[in-house]
């Protein structure tokens, strides 16, 4: 081969990559949860300016270890319990590795077919999984974020207006989009159970879109989603449900309940590199009206021009960006190595546990529950003011044992436990119980 060639060979290196990752997912219940360093210390300790003469890989894997890894806050730890637990299994590591290897550039059919085509199969293959109509048309977008910016610049493209109407319990990437979009947004009162009232949506007249959020991140409360889809066919509003989190529930029929309504949803998001396996970034967007979408996005210019049937097919047409990855690759070998029975068993692995866990802070004086828990997220607190319970979390998280994080409900500061690490036992729930209850001596 000719051309330029770095010193790396794929093969022994390779296999010195893969032992390090193999390594690393057997040691990783070993360090501090949150990395234990200050701002700025991992940039002082790499060199300022980049190497003239070419380095060997083994120099970067050596740094990995020597100076990366003590700044890195391990998500693929047993005892990650902040925010939403992530887990990058084995296929989806492999299935990566591939993917780079392949580098496809996805946006145009022609530029890579198959991976446009298997997009569209794994996207129904899940849509089967979560009890989705059959027929919506998905593609894949990098994170929940810019699945919702596209999902409302459709919803304005549809519509001709500018409101965004979400719960005061919505995530902050509803904010974030209305904000980069130029729209409106209006903030709906909760219940007591923290779902959107929808008897508080008020005027309609101007809305756009209407978010519905099932599994909401601070406490995984389900709007009510048919209310709202009522609200939404009255008005001519658009409904975008949000499931970035909850939506890996649904491959059990048990959680379906939370899906009552969704298929009256005009987009709907899910991301599998949440709670199914999938390694960051893979965020689902499906939607029932995708000609809207491609209204909104199919700016082809001449260079970019195919053939028509090969056009309909250029998922670049659908959303924000035009180089695509090929994401498709590590969600399809996520769904052939675990198969459906093996989602659901982890699926019900994170719920029995934090039921587990639930049960505890029930049982316990000194503790109380904060927020009906639906799937694998425990919101509770020490009982008291906020002060102490803030002073708590910073303790248990510098003690690098376990990692949790916050969320205020009702203008009071929780904390909160998300199971769903693919790694986390009993015993490191067990732990975490331990550790906080230790740690809350003297507070
Ligand atoms: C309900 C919900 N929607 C959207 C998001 C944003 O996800 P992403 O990081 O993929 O943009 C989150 C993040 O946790 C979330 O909890």
């Amino acid at each position: 081969m000719t051309g330029v060639r770095s010193r790396v060979d794929l093969r022994t290196d390779g296999a010195a990559a893969l032992d390090w990752a193999a390594q690393y997912l057997e040691r990783v219940g070993e360090f501090p949860v949150l990395a234990q360093v200050k701002p700025g210390e991992i940039r002082e300790r790499l060199p300022d300016s980049p190497p003239e003469e070419p380095e060997p890989f083994s120099a970067v894997l050596r740094d990995l270890d020597e100076v990366l890894l003590p700044g890195i806050t391990h998500w693929q730890h047993p005892r990650a319990f902040a925010y939403f637990s992530v887990s990058s299994s084995e296929p989806g590591i492999l299935a990566e590795l591939l993917a780079a290897t392949l580098n496809s550039v996805a946006f145009l059919w022609r530029t890579s077919p198959a991976s446009t085509e298997l997009e569209g199969v794994v996207l129904d293959w899940v849509a089967q999984l979560l009890g989705l109509p059959s027929g919506w048309h998905g593609h894949i977008e990098d994170t929940a974020s810019t699945s919702r910016l596209a999902a409302l610049i459709a919803a304005r493209t549809a519509t001709g207006r500018d409101l965004v109407l979400c719960s005061e319990q919505a995530h902050s990437s509803v904010e974030k989009a209305t904000r980069m979009l130029g729209m409106r947004m209006r903030s709906v009162p909760t219940d007591g159970e923290f779902r959107m009232r929808p008897d508080a949506l008020g005027d309609l007249s101007d809305a756009a879109a209407i978010v519905a959020t099932v599994g909401t991140t601070a406490s995984t409360a389900v709007d009510p989603v048919p209310a709202i889809a009522d609200a939404c066919e009255a008005a001519g509003a658009w409904l975008h449900v949000d499931a970035a989190y909850a939506g890996a529930a649904m491959v059990c029929p048990e959680h379906r309940w939370a899906f009552e309504g969704v298929e009256r949803a005009d987009s709907l998001v899910f991301n599998p590199h949440k709670w199914m396996l999938t390694p960051m970034d893979c965020s689902l967007l499906w939607s029932r009206r995708p000609e809207v979408l491609r209204r909104a996005f199919g700016v082809v210019p001449e260079y970019l021009r195919t053939p028509d049937a090969e056009d309909a097919l250029s998922l670049s047409e659908y959303g924000p960006a035009l180089g695509r990855r090929f994401r498709s690759l590590k969600l399809w070998a996520v769904l052939r190595c675990y198969g459906a029975s093996g989602l659901r068993e982890h699926i019900r692995r994170g719920v029995e546990f934090a039921s587990m866990f639930e049960g505890w802070v029930a049982e316990d004086p000194d503790w109380e529950l904060c927020a009906p828990r639906h799937f694998s997220v425990v919101c509770f607190r020490l009982k008291g003011d906020d002060e102490r319970n803030r002073e708590l979390l910073a303790r248990v998280n510098a003690g690098g044992d376990i990692f949790i994080s916050h969320a205020v409900l009702d203008g009071r500061y929780v904390l909160r436990l998300a199971v769903g690490q693919m790694h986390t036992s009993e015993e490191d729930v067990r732990l975490a119980w331990e550790v906080l209850r230790r740690e809350s001596v003297g507070l």
